[in-house]
C-alpha cells in the first residue's frame, strides 16, 4: 500500500466536515468520496477541498465503487449498525464516530464483528486526544499523584446543536443522552482510572431545553442535565456533571483526578493544567498549547486531528486501534447504565447490563 490514504466519508453533516477539514490538514491523507442521503451536506463537503469529491447518496455505492482504503462513518448514531454491517463485507478500515451504537445489544453485534474485520477498527473518542487532557492522563500515570481515588469530570455547555432532519431530538435515535454525548467521558473514566465500572448511580432530567419544541407533534425526550456516579474497581470513584444550560461557563470540560498524594486537574478550553501536591502544598499551573490551525479545524480543541495522525498510522503500519470497538462498547454500557437508573431511581450493575 503506497503512503497516501484515500478515504471516504459517510455521514457529511457537521462532524463528517470536521473530519475532512482536519484530514486536509494531514499529509498523505486524501478524502475522495462522501455519501449521504442529503445533498445539501454534500455540497457543503464539496466546499471544503479543492477537488472535485465522488458523491453517493448511499453508503453502498460508496463502498463499492469509490476505491477507498478508510471510511469515516459521521451518519446519525441509530444508523451506525447498519452501516457497519456493510463495511463488515468488506476489508476496508474504518473510523465509526461515537457513540458506537444507541444501544448496547448493537454494540455488541459491532463488537462481535469487528473483532474479525480485516481492516482497523476504530472508534472516534476525540476527547482523549485533547492536548489538556492527555497530559492529565500522563500525571496520573506517571503517578504525579499517587493512587487515584478520586476522577471528577463537568461539562457544562450549551444546548445540543440542531441536527440534520432533527435526528438528536430522541432518544430512539440518540441512545439518550448519557450514551450520545457523555460516551466520551466515561471512555476517560475507563482510561484515567485503568479499571473497569462495576456499578452506576445517576440522577437527571429534562429541565430548561428542548421543553418548546416539537417534531411532527412529538416532544423531544432527551435530558439536558443530571449527575452520574460510577463505582470502578478498587475502590475508585469518578464522576460526571453534565449541564447543558450552562453556556455562560467559562471552561466546557473541567476535569479532576485526585490520588493520595495530589491532585491534577485541566480546563478547556482555556488549556490549563494545574498540579497540586499534598506535600507542601505546592500548586503549579501550566498553559498546553495546540497549534492554532488544528484548533480552527474542529469544535473539539484539535483533537480530530491528533486521532487522524494515528488512525493513518495505525491504517500503514497495521498496528492496533487505540480506541477499539470493545472500548466503544464499554462506553455505550456505563452511559446506558446512566440512563436507566434515571429512569428507576435504582443503582445499576454493570455485570447485569453487559
Ligand atoms: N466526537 C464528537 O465529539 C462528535 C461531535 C458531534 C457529532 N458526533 C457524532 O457524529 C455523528 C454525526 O453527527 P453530526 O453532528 O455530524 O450530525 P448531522 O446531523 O450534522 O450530520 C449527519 C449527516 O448524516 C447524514 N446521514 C443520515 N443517514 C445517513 C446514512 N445512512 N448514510 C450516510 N449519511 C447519512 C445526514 O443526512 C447528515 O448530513 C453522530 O454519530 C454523532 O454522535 C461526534
Amino acid at each position: 500500500m503506497s503512503d497516501i490514504v484515500r478515504y471516504g466519508i459517510i455521514g457529511s453533516g457537521m462532524m463528517g466536515h470536521e473530519h475532512i477539514r482536519n484530514l486536509e490538514l494531514i499529509e498523505g491523507a486524501e478524502v475522495v468520496a462522501v455519501s449521504d442521503p442529503f445533498e445539501n451536506s454534500r455540497w457543503w463537503a464539496q466546499q471544503l477541498v479543492d477537488r472535485e469529491l465522488q458523491e453517493y447518496e448511499d453508503h453502498r455505492a460508496l463502498l463499492r465503487k469509490a476505491n477507498v482504503d478508510a471510511v469515516v462513518i459521521a451518519s446519525p448514531n441509530h444508523t451506525h449498525r447498519d452501516v457497519l454491517a456493510d463495511v463488515f463485507e468488506t476489508d476496508i478500515h474504518v473510523l465509526c464516530e461515537k457513540p458506537l451504537c444507541t444501544t448496547i445489544e448493537d454494540a455488541r453485534w459491532v463488537a462481535d464483528r469487528a473483532a474479525n474485520h480485516h481492516g482497523v477498527f476504530w472508534v472516534g473518542m476525540e476527547y482523549r486526544y485533547m492536548a489538556p487532557i492527555a497530559r492529565l492522563l500522563e500525571e496520573v500515570r506517571g503517578g504525579t499523584i499517587g493512587r487515584l481515588r478520586m476522577l471528577a469530570i463537568r461539562e457544562h455547555r450549551y444546548p445540543f446543536l440542531p441536527k440534520v432532519g432533527d435526528w438528536n431530538r430522541f432518544n430512539e435515535n440518540t441512545g439518550g443522552t448519557f450514551v450520545e454525548k457523555c460516551c466520551h467521558f466515561f471512555d476517560l473514566m475507563r482510561l484515567i482510572t485503568n479499571a473497569e465500572p462495576l456499578r452506576v448511580y445517576a440522577s437527571g432530567a429534562m429541565d430548561v431545553n428542548h421543553l418548546d419544541e416539537r417534531y411532527d407533534g412529538r416532544q423531544p425526550d432527551i435530558l439536558d442535565n443530571g449527575f452520574v456516579t460510577v463505582d470502578f474497581e478498587g475502590g475508585i470513584r469518578a464522576l460526571l456533571d453534565l449541564c447543558m444550560f450552562a453556556e455562560a461557563s467559562r471552561n466546557e470540560q473541567e476535569i479532576a483526578a485526585t490520588g493520595d498524594l495530589g491532585k491534577v486537574e485541566c480546563f478547556i478550553p482555556e488549556a490549563t493544567l494545574v498540579v497540586g501536591k499534598r506535600e507542601g502544598r505546592d500548586i503549579t499551573a501550566e498553559t498546553i498549547d495546540t497549534d492554532a490551525t488544528v484548533l480552527a479545524a474542529g469544535a473539539h480543541h484539535g483533537s480530530t486531528f491528533v486521532e487522524h495522525v494515528s488512525f493513518r498510522r495505525a491504517i500503514l503500519d497495521g498496528t492496533p486501534a487505540e480506541v477499539s470497538a470493545e472500548d466503544g462498547l464499554r462506553a455505550v454500557a456505563i452511559g446506558a447504565a446512566a440512563e436507566q437508573s434515571i429512569a428507576t431511581g435504582q443503582p445499576v450493575d454493570l455485570a447485569s447490563i453487559l
